[in-house]
């Protein structure tokens, strides 16, 4: 076996076998195989795809790359949820705190941003003090009592995913299904959960861009977990949209305890409670009645916004130190009208622009900047009306916001 002929075998549009992926995958991790090697297997794969088969052979080599988590110490039902990344996605901040006052287990790995696409951990690192590095005896601990803890992947669970999610970032080999699945699957069976639920993001803004893709990753996630005995639902939801008000790593913490506090009711709020109710009747086999129920007295009794603060000060953060930018600019609508759409991607960008994401691993980000949009799709808008507030630190050259927005 040589990986020269892996490589043609691929580009050929042939089926790999499972050795030959081993063998190819590990080889990377262990230094065998170089960078440029790698890369070009990874753009045979966006462009030849892969068969079913392969991408269970793939999940698995992610899989038996590192340890998997032992969660048996955690009392009830571990769920766990993941989206396949989006602009403004703060929706595990609501969903998570939703669900421990419900009952259940939520010991959640969360990543980083990378692209235009947020991530939770950079999102509660913008609370001060907030500790995302938990040891797994904490992060087990923490689980136990608050009822979900939220720390960053670590290091020994898929290395391989690491190491080939890096490479694909700047190799443009990100948007691939078999690629996205293997690695997002892989992550979610080793990190432990009972039941998991998988958000696909579609549109401008997100990685999968067609219906017929989604549906294949619907269906191929489905059945990874099906293969590994975990209890998987996977729905898709729009992306060509920001999710809720606001892109930006402290803008977003506080629009979530908005949402925890029952004070907002836009794209953001509805996407939340579909994933609360979806998970609720997986896990606790109950009717979609009983799981909007169960869900709207966690939100209207206090109880999911106590146990967020009860979460973030377990994790050493002070939600009385979160600070947002105090430099901003409105952007006036140039007209009448009605909003139709604001792109997505163009409000991520603007976002990273300013520095709420990065473009590198290694670049900072800025906690206190982002944008705010004061208006949403379906909103009336005059000429001179504010429709977004950017928030804005050391980093001042940005696109015009107002391509952002169709005001028809
Ligand atoms: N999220 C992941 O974890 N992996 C991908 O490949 C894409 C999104």
């Amino acid at each position: 076996m040589d990986a020269v002929s892996i490589i043609n075998k691929k580009k050929a549009g042939q089926e790999l076998t499972s050795s030959e992926i081993k063998y190819f995958f590990n080889g990377y991790l262990n230094g065998e195989i170089p960078d440029y090697q790698m890369s070009s297997l990874l753009m045979a794969i966006c462009l030849k795809d892969m068969t079913d088969m392969e991408i269970f052979h793939l999940t698995d080599t992610f899989i038996d790359s590192g340890t998997k988590l032992d969660l048996s110490k955690i009392d009830g039902i571990k769920v766990e949820k993941h989206s396949t990344g989006g602009i403004g996605d703060k929706t595990t901040l609501v969903v998570a705190p939703v669900l421990a006052s419900c009952g259940l287990k939520v010991a959640k790995m969360s990543g980083r941003g990378l692209g235009v696409t947020g991530g939770t951990i950079d999102k509660l690192e913008s609370i001060p003090g907030f500790k995302t590095n938990l040891t797994l005896d904490e992060f087990i601990d923490k689980t136990n009592r608050v009822g979900f803890s939220i720390c960053e992947s670590s290091d020994e669970l898929t290395p391989l995913d690491k190491k080939v999610y890096a490479l694909r970032d700047v190799t443009g080999t990100v948007d691939s299904i078999p690629l996205i699945a293997s690695s997002v699957m892989s992550k979610k069976i080793a990190s432990g959960a009972d039941k998991i639920f998988i958000d696909i993001k579609l549109g401008k803004g997100a990685f999968i861009k067609s219906h017929d893709e989604a549906l294949r990753f619907k269906d191929i996630v489905e059945r990874i977990g099906y293969r590994y005995k975990k209890e998987v639902r996977a729905e898709i939801s729009d992306m060509d949209t920001p999710l809720g008000n606001s892109v930006g790593n402290s803008l977003e913490v506080l629009e979530a305890i908005n949402v925890l506090q029952g004070k907002e009711g836009n794209n953001l709020t509805k996407l939340c409670s579909k994933i609360i109710v979806d998970i609720l009747m997986m896990a606790k086999n109950i009717s979609e009645e009983e799981a909007i129920k169960e869900a709207g007295e966690a939100m209207s009794s206090g109880k999911a916004y106590q146990k967020f603060l009860e979460f973030v000060k377990e994790q050493d953060g002070d939600i009385e130190q979160l600070k947002v930018s105090d430099k901003t600019i409105e952007i006036k609508s140039p007209k009448g009208g009605v909003i139709t759409a604001i792109d997505a991607l163009k409000i991520g960008t603007i976002a990273n622009q300013l520095g709420a994401g990065r473009t590198k691993l290694e670049d900072e980000i800025d906690p206190t900047v982002g944008v705010y949009l004061n208006k949403l799709v379906g909103d009336e808008v005059k000429e001179g009306d504010v429709i977004c507030t950017l928030y804005i630190g050391a980093k001042e050259e940005y696109d015009d916001p107002l391509e952002a927005f169709t005001i028809e």
